[in-house]
């Protein structure tokens, strides 16, 4: 299976803080936004992961995250021009995508919790269909939404409704079989000008092959969209790293704990961020390995 990070777009709604920087390039505590999402397509056990976006920006994610050798992974990098939809990641991906299944997240999409390995490796089990979440939120109007059934079957998928049918919201994570890329090429344009993936996911509903996971209450989908949604976020995830003591959505952790590579390629990146209690971090991992 392929990943590919969705990291385009103007992020208007955060100007002035993304005037001149890419809004997944911002800081959520003490690593770049885009650590978070990567983690969740690592965590499913996938290595090849393409990145969208902006002319502009796309040379800074190279000079961020490179060729993921350095992580056991490979990642490729395509510009998308100007903002499409969603749903473009499948068009502009398709020979990346090439005969595999492909798992599409938000570049912007923060998750964490207990259950989330158990639910991405279900989700990614599962041939020839489309898998996406619902979260229970308090206002779903600014997102996808889900109807479902007392048997889990979807009923129904909207996007940004007026009136949610549910207070269900639908994820930026989304599991696909290679039918995508052609559902993706016909998709028509919404009233907002965008190839929605909320079109996909209605195709796959008409072929009675759409499923979707609930994200129990023990699991956090954190908000990045507005400066107040990013400090609360950046809190979060302080709250939970100086807690435990464990680094959520550190790449280099899981790469090593799922064996992308080794306590001394480990210790090398470490060594290369000694200076910042993160680069600590690593290295004590390393140090507790070699005990
Ligand atoms: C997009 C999707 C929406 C989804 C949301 C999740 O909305 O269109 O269905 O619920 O991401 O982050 P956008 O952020 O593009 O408004």
């Amino acid at each position: 299976m392929k990943g590919i990070i969705l990291a385009g777009g103007k992020g208007t709604r955060l100007y002035p803080m993304t005037r001149a920087v890419s809004k997944q390039l911002l800081p959520i505590y003490d690593k770049p936004l885009i650590y978070y999402p990567l983690s969740v397509l690592m965590l499913a056990d996938i290595h090849e992961v393409l990145i969208i976006s902006t002319p502009e920006d796309t040379p800074v994610y190279q000079r961020l995250l490179g060729t993921g050798e350095e992580l056991g992974m490979r990642f490729a990098y395509k510009v998308q021009d100007k903002p499409r939809g969603l749903a473009d990641a499948f068009i502009l991906g398709e020979d990346f995508i090439g005969g595999d299944d492909v798992c599409l997240i938000l570049g912007d999409n923060v998750f964490y919790g207990q259950q989330l390995t158990d639910t991405l490796r279900r989700a990614r089990a599962r041939k020839g269909c489309a898998t996406i979440f619902g979260y229970p939120v308090k206002d779903a109007r600014e997102f996808g939404v889900v109807e479902f059934d007392e048997t889990g079957k979807v009923l129904s998928i909207e996007e940004k409704p007026a009136v949610p049918k549910t207070n269900y919201a639908v994820p930026g994570l989304y599991f696909y079989d290679n039918r995508v890329v052609e559902i993706a090429k016909n998709v028509k344009p919404s009233a907002r000008g965008e190839i929605e993936i909320t079109s996909v996911n209605n195709a796959y509903l008409e072929m009675g092959a759409l499923h979707v996971e609930l994200l129990g209450r023990g699991m956090a989908w954190l908000d990045t969209g507005s400066p107040e949604g990013m400090l609360k976020a950046a809190e979060y995830v302080e709250a939970v790293q100086s807690r435990q003591g464990f680094y959520i959505s550190c790449i280099e952790e899981i790469a090593w704990r799922r064996k992308f590579i080794t306590t001394a390629q480990l210790k090398a990146l470490g060594e290369r961020m000694k200076m910042t209690e993160y680069g600590q971090y690593l290295l004590s991992l390393a140090q507790e390995d070699q005990k």
